[in-house]
């Protein structure tokens, strides 16, 4: 059966826990040619992919939207039933979720979302295993600072799934309001870091306050501010903590250059991270 992963969703608790554990490294993608088709831009997922799918005995095509001719007058299904003809898979980063959906519709190989508008489950997927590769379990509690964006958006995914972890993102009232997103019971929203048990504060996530897809906005980012990660905020935290981002970031924006380069900043285990867990979803979805 074909298998797409759009969202973390799109996996049960079980899947995901077996997926963290495959041990064993298989050539899996021998003869096999996988797409990488990215619509924005992108250093960590591109070149993760690039040289997983390599050491899985994979060839890669990377695609340039802007030389397809689905940039002169090609429609999009026909442009993704033309990809259907020659590959066995493709990554795909693009400015709307919508897309992959309708993508998989000619297309009939699986989809990789490499990033959305409202989702980026293969950073969460490999953050899953960063955590519990530095905790020794998932019974960590989250504190999430900043934009509820798409990474946000597939952690808490994670969270309605493993219910020994615990989320508190921490977010102006005014950009939570407008979110209707489920959330199980071990995910609670707040506008105020002195509304947050911050001791009991395992590891710091965020994120830049603004997206690739987001509009620029002064306005946004004046209204982060307060929620910038500084050595203060890490130092009331559980004295194990963390501090994580799925990159790139804007340093002294949303994390003092203190806390990103300070021992407690794990960024490069969680961007190396990336690679490993992929390798372990394309053993998954090719096995
Ligand atoms: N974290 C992440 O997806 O990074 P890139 O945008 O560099 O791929
Ligand atoms: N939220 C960020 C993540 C980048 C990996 C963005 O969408 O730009």
């Amino acid at each position: 059966m074909k298998k797409n992963f759009f969202n973390i969703s799109d996996l049960s608790k079980e899947k995901i826990l077996s997926i963290l554990r495959i041990n064993e490294e298989i050539k899996c993608l021998k003869n096999k040619n996988i797409g990488l088709l990215f619509e924005k831009y992108s250093t960590r997922t591109r070149l993760s992919f690039t040289v997983g799918i390599s050491s899985l005995g994979g060839n890669t095509v990377d695609i340039k939207f802007e030389e397809l001719n689905i940039s002169r007058d090609e429609s999009f299904e026909d442009t993704f039933r033309a990809l259907n003809c020659y590959l066995d898979g493709l990554v795909y980063r693009t400015n709307s979720h919508q897309k992959l959906i309708q993508a998989s519709s000619y297309f009939e190989k699986p989809i990789i979302n490499a990033l959305s508008d409202t989702s980026h489950p293969c950073q969460i997927l490999s953050d899953l295993y960063t955590l519990e590769e530095h905790f020794g379990s998932l019974n960590v509690h989250i504190l999430w600072m900043g934009d509820m964006n798409n990474v946000c958006f597939s952690l808490c995914e994670a969270l309605n799934l493993i219910e020994n972890l615990k989320l508190t993102i921490c977010t102006p009232q005014s950009l939570s309001k407008n979110k209707k997103w489920q959330f199980n019971s071990n995910i609670s929203v707040v506008s105020h870091i002195d509304h947050i048990d911050i001791q009991s504060v395992n590891c710091v996530m965020t994120d830049v306050f603004v997206s690739m897809n987001d509009e620029d906005s002064d306005e946004k980012v004046s209204l982060l501010k307060p929620y910038k990660v500084t050595s203060e905020l890490m130092s009331k935290t559980s004295q194990n903590s963390i501090f994580m981002h799925c990159l790139p970031a804007k340093v002294e924006l949303e994390v003092s250059k203190e806390v990103f380069q300070s021992p407690k900043s794990i960024v490069w285990k969680q961007a190396y991270n990336r690679m490993i867990v992929q390798k372990k979803l394309l053993q998954f979805i090719y096995q």
